[in-house]
């Protein structure tokens, strides 16, 4: 291994931004090691090759964030397109806006509703069931939204992403269902919003391009931990339970599965993502990624590519994506967090290191915090 003063384990936004922070403002040599054969973790994007669209490998990622600082130490790496998401879902063969706002309201009911009608009417169609009695997941929805709503929107969606009927499901997956009461119908409230102009590989590669970093692809940590010097600083951002050789047991992840197509149009659905609310289409959605980068003039108007989502529970071999989260799984955890505070050198983060979803920007925030309070005092001289 070549020589270093930092071990980071794991190249998503976590990792490099700790990698970052460390070998520019501390002048030291960070060594990143990554069990795939690329960098960027499930952040990273790739083209693909007969269109020359860019896909999102692990999934669709939108950058948006409130943060100031983490928006101008993003901006050092990228520029970013003026990209606003929306969603739209199709119901009963009928196509509506995401998040239930007015437009989705009036579009369902077939008529025109101001703000306090439509209020008025969700409050009397909620009122069917009181929230503090619910006792499964579609009692808690229809106490939040009312049973239309609930019936055309979320029932076969949430069947699909748990593969579990929504009856069976406990009431505490959703604390709230987001309605809005206007025309608003962007997905994300944040102040700053948009894609990386070229690509988010380029963004990550140019993070970990910085002096003093050098990124090992295709291993794994736990294949040469033990050439590593005794007391180097780690920073683990792989699942917690794996480092601890799932000693604890395991903690529940939900996984997705992505069908790609290439398809001879130009234009399959006239957007990026469009939702399927009904229980006998079986996936939960479909991308058509060229509609992320309608100013690259560089795609085909012939042709599309476009990514099918299946969700389900994962097992050991299969990507990580959702903390599943029940009780047990926090009892689990606690146990391993018990274990990781008893571990002087190895600092756990990042989604799979702390078992949270995470966003990117919350990642990044949240490197920032590990660099300025725990490392920090450690590396500085
Ligand atoms: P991440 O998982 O990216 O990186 C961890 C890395 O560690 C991986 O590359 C892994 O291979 C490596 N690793 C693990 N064990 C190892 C070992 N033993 N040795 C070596 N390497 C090891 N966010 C957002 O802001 N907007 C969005 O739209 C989305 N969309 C989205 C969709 C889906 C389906 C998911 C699952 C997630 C999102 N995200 C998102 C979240 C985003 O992916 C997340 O913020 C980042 O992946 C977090 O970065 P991390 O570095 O924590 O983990």
């Amino acid at each position: 291994l070549p020589a270093h003063d930092l071990v980071v384990v794991g190249s998503g936004f976590f990792g490099l931004t700790v990698a970052e922070r460390v070998a520019s403002e501390f002048g030291l040599r960070v060594l990143v090691l990554e069990s795939r054969n690329h960098l960027g973790g499930n952040a990273y994007s790739e083209i693909e090759p007969s269109t020359g669209i860019e896909i999102h490998r692990y999934g669709a990622h939108l950058f948006h964030t409130s943060n100031e600082r983490v928006w101008d130490y993003v901006n050092r790496f990228t520029t970013f397109t003026g990209y606003q998401h929306r969603v739209f879902t199709i119901s009963k063969s009928r196509v509506y806006p995401m998040p239930i706002n007015l437009a989705t309201i009036c579009e369902y009911f077939g008529e025109h509703l101001t703000p306090s009608d439509a209020r008025e009417l969700i409050r009397q169609q909620a009122a069917e069931i009181d929230a503090s009695s619910a006792d499964n997941l579609e009692e808690k929805a229809i106490a939040l939204i009312g049973r239309p709503l609930y019936e055309a929107f979320v029932r076969g969606y949430t069947e699909k992403q748990w593969q579990t009927d929504p009856r069976q499901l406990p009431a505490d997956v959703i604390s709230r269902l987001p309605v809005r009461y206007n025309f608003d119908n962007r997905y994300f409230n944040d102040k700053y919003e948009g894609l990386p102009t070229d690509g988010y590989t380029a963004w990550l590669q140019r993070m970990a391009d910085t002096p003093g970093i050098s990124v090992w692809l295709g291993t794994d940590f736990f294949d040469v931990r033990s050439q590593l010097r005794p007391g180097t600083p780690v920073v683990y951002t792989g699942p917690i339970d794996r480092y601890f050789g799932y000693a604890e047991g395991e903690l529940g992840w939900r996984t997705l599965d992505f069908e790609q197509e290439v398809l001879d149009v130009g234009d399959f659905q006239g957007t990026p993502v469009m939702n399927y609310a009904d229980s006998d289409v079986p996936w939960t959605r479909i991308h058509e990624f060229r509609h992320f980068h309608p100013e690259r003039a560089s795609y085909p108007q012939d042709r599309t590519v476009i990514v099918r989502e299946y969700s389900r529970e994962a097992g050991r071999a299969d990507e990580p994506y959702y903390p599943v989260n029940t009780e047990r799984d926090r009892s689990v955890l606690a146990r391993y967090r018990a274990r990781a505070a008893a571990e002087p050198d190895v600092y756990f983060g990042g989604r799979l290191g702390t078992y949270k979803y995470l966003d990117m920007h919350m990642a990044i925030a949240s490197a920032f915090s590990m660099v300025d309070n725990e490392l920090a005092p450690r590396l500085r001289n």
